[in-house]
């Protein structure tokens, strides 16, 4: 079960995800027709160096990069590499830095160029049912209840969500208890208490939730090829409700409510 951060370690996680977002703005400004999705990696290990932070994907269980950069019908975990992003495309951008040893971890799904409306509302949708899945973030209330709101709107708005990949809660490590599904029933799973991180992050479809992964044993594309979008953000569960870690502390009670 992921451990309850005292306010100090709260601090450390705020600023590890808001340098993760404060960089995925930079690259989503980068992402244009013509750029490489290698460029943007260096991009995203410069501007995290600069922060004074460590990358946190870097060499986990071996993998290759900074940034996983997912492109189209790709779902999560592509590699950088020599592909130039073109005019219309989609592309998932999934960063993660440690800071004096707490993680944060975020992701977003941006247009480049002038997108589709199929592929606009996809991206819309997606960061929907993420905030959905934030607001369910109360002391008392279950994971399930998460993954039932996202869910909810991922399916109301015609789509699907992916069940192979999930969220976690998060601190010292990248990956901690509990699990986060986007999906199942309410009421059910671990129950959520103040000082509780997890990062939230539903992988929508176009089409079927069906993934599998490419030879470079990463890349995960969507089995029936059709596009997916991806939006991950790092929360702390409080008494007056989430805290995402990316944004300045938003309650008028400060530190004396933490523990
Ligand atoms: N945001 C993803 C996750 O939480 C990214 C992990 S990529 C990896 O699992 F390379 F670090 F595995
Ligand atoms: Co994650």
């Amino acid at each position: 079960m992921s451990v309850q951060k005292s306010w100090a370690e709260l601090q450390k996680m705020h600023r590890a995800c808001t340098i993760v977002v404060d960089t995925l703005g930079v690259l989503a400004a980068a992402a244009q027709p013509g750029v490489t999705t290698k460029e943007l990696d260096k991009i995203a290990l410069d501007e995290i160096r600069k922060a004074g932070a460590k990358p946190a994907f870097l060499g986990y269980r071996g993998y290759p990069a900074t940034l996983c950069i997912s492109v189209n019908e790709e779902v999560v975990h592509g590699i950088p590499g020599s592909r130039k992003l073109k005019q219309g495309d989609i592309v998932g951008l999934d960063l993660g830095c440690i800071v004096d040893g707490f993680y944060g971890d975020a992701a977003r799904t941006v247009a480049v160029g002038e997108a589709s409306p199929e592929a606009r509302r996809l991206l819309q949708v997606t960061e929907d049912s993420l905030k959905a899945g934030i607001a369910q973030c109360w002391p008392g209330k279950r994971v399930g209840d998460i993954g039932h709101a996202v869910q909810n709107l991922a399916e109301a708005g015609g789509y699907s969500v992916v069940r192979e990949f999930v969220g976690h809660g998060i601190g010292t490590s990248l990956h901690e208890e509990p699990q986060v599904p986007n999906y199942g029933p309410p009421g059910r799973r671990e129950r959520l208490v103040a000082g509780m991180c997890l990062a939230i992050e539903p992988m929508v479809n176009v089409g079927g939730p069906e993934v599998r992964v490419l030879d470079d044993d990463w890349t995960a594309v969507t089995a029936d090829g059709s596009l997916s979008a991806h939006f991950e953000l790092s929360i702390a569960v409080t008494e007056h409700g989430p805290w995402i870690l990316s944004e300045p502390y938003p309650f008028a009670q400060g530190r004396e409510s933490h523990a």
